[in-house]
């Protein structure tokens, strides 16, 4: 792997081996002493142009648990806010000798283009609206994780997602994480159900090859997990939606539906939630909400990607 710039650059042999390295990446999480070798000497550059605290911290995190050498970049307080183009940030800390950016942008397709500029390898940590695919591997690893829990193994060839329902409600419009899912579990075999007002679906969603559908209580029964999206109001200018009261009625995992879900069921949201619109706090904090364990998983997940990015001489380009 060259680089993880989108969820559909990777077929079903890498995002299993993702996954399976993951797991190992998670012990570590647990011992006192929290390092491995593997990526001594490699130099990482956290570059963020957008706010973020689960996806900056963990790779930080995951970076330094490998022994690199983690630096973070923000837009406030680098050259970028004395004009500096992108393409300049990007060539002036390529040319100092970094081995891989993570980069998260405004701008949908940024990540893309930084990969096409630089020597490094790149990581999307969040472009615009565009995709999020580190996102979409730790919710798939925290979603594996609560299906072995269940105890049913998969079929012989098939993996833990055959067979399951995976409902992502809300605001879909604006969100990178739901692109991703989507195209990482066509790759794993996942069924994914859109819940969404028609003013909060993307342009082509019919293509995407999901059920989409305005009524989550139709649907709440029948999905082995419910990932409740963000309602991203710094990316709305206009009304999408009446009030916040009645977005929360139609579409919102308020406490009265936690009785409507599957037995077994998995609640999800990837942060940060904005509890009493999208969700509840008693979904939010429920027994059987993974939220805590995406966070977990988001370390043990980077961690595994930089590896395979970075730990082996093939990946490597300096
Ligand atoms: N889920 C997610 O990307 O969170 P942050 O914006 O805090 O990184």
């Amino acid at each position: 792997m060259r680089h993880l710039l989108s969820a559909a650059d990777l077929d079903l042999a890498t995002a299993t081996a993702v996954l399976d390295l993951a797991e190992e990446m998670q012990q570590v999480q647990s011992r006192p002493v929290k390092k491995l070798p593997a990526l001594r000497g490699r130099t990482i550059v956290n570059i963020f142009f957008e706010d973020s605290t689960r996806t900056r911290t963990s790779f930080e995190i995951a970076g330094k648990w490998l022994s690199a050498d983690t630096i973070n970049v923000s837009a406030k307080g680098s050259s970028v806010s004395k004009g500096e183009s992108l393409r300049d940030t990007m060539m002036t800390l390529d040319a100092m000798g970094v081995d891989a950016f993570v980069i998260r942008h405004s701008s949908s397709g940024a990540a893309a283009q930084v990969a096409g500029w630089v020597k490094a390898q790149v990581v999307n940590a969040g472009d615009g609206q565009h995709e999020h695919p580190t996102q979409a591997l730790l919710d798939a690893y925290a979603m594996r994780q609560h299906f072995r829990t269940l105890g049913a193994a998969p079929a012989p060839g098939a993996t833990e997602f055959a067979g399951k329902r995976i409902a992502i409600v809300g605001d879909l419009l604006h969100s990178r994480v739901v692109r991703s899912n989507v195209l990482l579990q066509r790759t794993l075999g996942g069924e994914v159900v859109l819940v969404a007002p028609p003013t909060l679906l993307p342009t082509g969603v019919e293509n995407w090859g999901c059920e989409v559908t305005g009524d989550l209580d139709a649907v709440l029964g029948t999905c082995d997990v419910v990932m409740m999206l963000r309602v991203q109001r710094e990316r709305m200018a206009g009304g999408y939606f009446p009030t916040e009261r009645e977005y929360s009625e139609r579409f919102g995992l308020t406490e009265e539906r936690l009785a409507a879900l599957k037995p077994g069921a998995a609640i999800c949201h990837p942060g940060p939630m904005n509890r009493g619109v999208e969700i509840s706090s008693a979904a939010a904090d429920a027994a059987n909400s993974l939220v805590l364990d995406q966070v977990a998983a988001g370390v043990a997940v980077r961690m595994s990607v930089l590896y395979h990015l970075l730990g082996s001489d093939e990946g490597a380009v300096h």
